[in-house]
């Protein structure tokens, strides 16, 4: 009975030091990831290389603004030259079309900031 409590403990243990750590003190980039798969993955891949209806976000991270080569950026994403730190990936998500005027991406936003804090802690993984 106890022997079976154990390895219950143990194993719950192990479970969760294998779950990814949150990459910011806000974001939960587990709960970001679950969000992402909901939200961004039939628009954007985080493969290197794989671009869908967005450009592949591999490393998107304090990375400037439409550098991913192949990828056809509306001409407001091109001209924006302010690296996506947290902070703005921050603001670009909760209103996509509002932050870069003429955006493409036909995305109405993450209004909750938890849930773009986990998103971005995600994103800072995918590296
Ligand atoms: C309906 C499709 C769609 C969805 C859903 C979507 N995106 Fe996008 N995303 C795009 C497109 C298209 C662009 C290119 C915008 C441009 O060129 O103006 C883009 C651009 C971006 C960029 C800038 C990339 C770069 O290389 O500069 C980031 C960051 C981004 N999206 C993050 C996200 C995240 C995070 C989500 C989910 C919360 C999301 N997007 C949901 C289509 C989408």
């Amino acid at each position: 009975m106890t022997g079976r409590l154990i390895v219950t403990l143990a194993l719950a243990l192990a479970t969760s030091s294998l779950a990814p750590r949150p990459a910011s003190a806000e974001g939960d980039a587990a709960a970001g990831k679950a969000i992402f798969q909901r939200t961004c993955e039939n628009c954007h891949a985080v493969a290197i290389g794989v671009n869908k209806v967005g450009p592949s976000l591999w490393n998107v991270v304090d990375r400037k603004p439409a550098a991913v080569p192949d990828f056809a950026y509306s001409d407001a994403m091109k001209a924006n030259k302010a690296a996506w730190t947290p902070t703005a990936l921050d603001a670009y998500l909760a209103d996509p079309r509002g932050d870069v005027h003429g955006v493409k991406m036909f995305f109405k936003g993450l209004p909750n900031p938890a849930d773009r804090a986990n998103v971005i802690a995600y994103l800072q993984t995918l590296k």
